[in-house]
């Protein structure tokens, strides 16, 4: 889950890393409001889980609370690279001398983390990489030693930070360490990390994501969640801790296992080929079991998909067997009743198969057409979408 940016603030302060005030508002009075409780230079500031929201007009300094009532009324309904403006940040003004760049991230490839840090900030870190690849520092950071303060200042020396700078920076550093580890981020990027005319180092913006896979260790990240901005079938997918993921198509999938579930959207958008061009709706994965309730919740957020034209269930019984995916799967479209209005083509292999097909077929629904192999089943739901 990608944050923004006051969410970031919040986190910061929290750890004790050096922010300036900030307070989000919904509309040009709360900011003037915002703009008077600062008091000072304040900057108004989009909130949108997109960069580059200076250069596209999404933060702009206000000397009194009437030119941040101002500002506030050209940035709320602004479109920033498709996502449009709904909230701003007021934040304190900084007097900014020098914009450094910090962030420290999750490096699949290396299976480790690693820390870019370069003391020309302010420009897009994408821009920088390529432009002026020398300037980025980049260190990796063993996961289990993380980083204190000797590695801290290895990381700011190499990013051609001064010696005198050193003191206050690591400490900085250190910190958004404890933030990364700490929330389980898989990214914490301050850009810009600023030297203030006062000589104090601040973190002006930043960007965190944090580990989904480790939501269950911090109940506290669900209020951070943007639930007005999720995807309504997303979020339904969610709460049944369903593995969902939308796609343009208008087969919709179901199997079990992440690799079946793979092979079953390459397979439909093959067969698709041969009838229109149709593709995969989605990526569901209803995982080992396949009781009537996840097979129902499953098929409710696929029907709920107004692009979706038939359905694909692709199942490979292994502990669960066919049985009570057949089983699961007639329950099913019991509690769904009229809501499930789309044909259904069905393919089970694996455990007790043949008493699996044989309850669906002695149940005989009028929506649900059985399929003997893979390949057949994507051709048939495929057939089915495109009429
Ligand atoms: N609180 C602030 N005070 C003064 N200048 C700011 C402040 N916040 C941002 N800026 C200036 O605006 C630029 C862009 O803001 P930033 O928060 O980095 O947004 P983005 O990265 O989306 O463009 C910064 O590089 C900095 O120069
Ligand atoms: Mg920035």
């Amino acid at each position: 889950m990608d944050l923004y940016e006051y969410q970031a603030r919040d986190l910061f302060e929290k750890y004790g890393v050096p922010v300036l005030p900030g307070i989000v508002a919904d509309t040009p009075d709360e900011v003037k409001a915002a703009s008077e409780k600062l008091g000072g230079v304040t900057v108004v500031k989009a909130q949108v889980k997109t960069g580059g929201r200076g250069k596209a007009g999404g933060v702009k300094v206000a000397k009194t609370p009437d030119d941040a009532y101002q500002a506030a009324q050209a940035i709320l309904g602004l479109d920033i690279k498709g996502h449009i403006v709904k909230r701003v940040m007021v934040a304190g003004g900084a007097n900014i001398a020098r914009e450094f760049y910090f962030s420290v991230l999750l490096d699949r490839a290396n299976r480790s983390y690693l820390s870019l840090a370069s003391v020309e900030g302010g420009m897009e870190i994408e821009q920088l990489a390529v432009e002026k690849p020398e300037a980025l520092a980049r260190i990796e950071v063993d996961p289990l030693t993380g980083i204190d303060e000797a590695k801290a200042a290895e990381i700011a020396k190499a990013a051609g930070f001064e010696d005198e700078l050193l003191p206050k920076v690591t400490p900085v550093i250190t910190k958004l360490y404890e933030v990364y580890k700490g929330e389980d981020a898989t990214l914490v990027e301050v850009n810009p990390l600023v030297l203030t005319a006062e000589g104090e180092i601040i973190a002006l913006d930043g960007k965190v994501t944090l580990d989904d896979n480790a939501a269950f260790r911090h109940p506290e990240h669900e209020a951070l969640e943007d639930k007005a901005a999720a995807d309504p079938l997303e979020a339904k997918a969610k709460q049944h801790d369903l593995n969902y993921v939308k796609l343009d198509g208008e087969v919709g999938i179901i199997g079990n296992g992440a690799g079946l579930v793979m092979s079953t959207l390459d397979v439909v958008a093959y067969a698709g080929e041969k009838h229109g061009g149709v593709k995969p709706a989605n990526f569901l994965d209803i995982g080992g079991g396949a009781s009537a309730e996840i097979m129902a919740a499953g098929l409710d957020v696929i029907l709920g998909d107004p692009q979706v034209k038939s359905v694909f269930v692709n199942v490979f019984g292994g502990i669960t067997s066919c049985v009570a995916v057949a089983n699961g799967i007639v329950k099913a479209l019991e509690i769904l009743g009229a809501e499930a209005n789309k044909p259904l083509v069905v393919r089970l292999d694996g455990n007790q198969v043949e008493e699996g097909r044989a309850i669906l077929s002695s149940a005989n629904h009028p929506l649900v057409t059985l399929a003997t192999t893979m390949d057949d089943g994507a051709d048939k739901a495929a057939e089915l979408a495109s009429r």
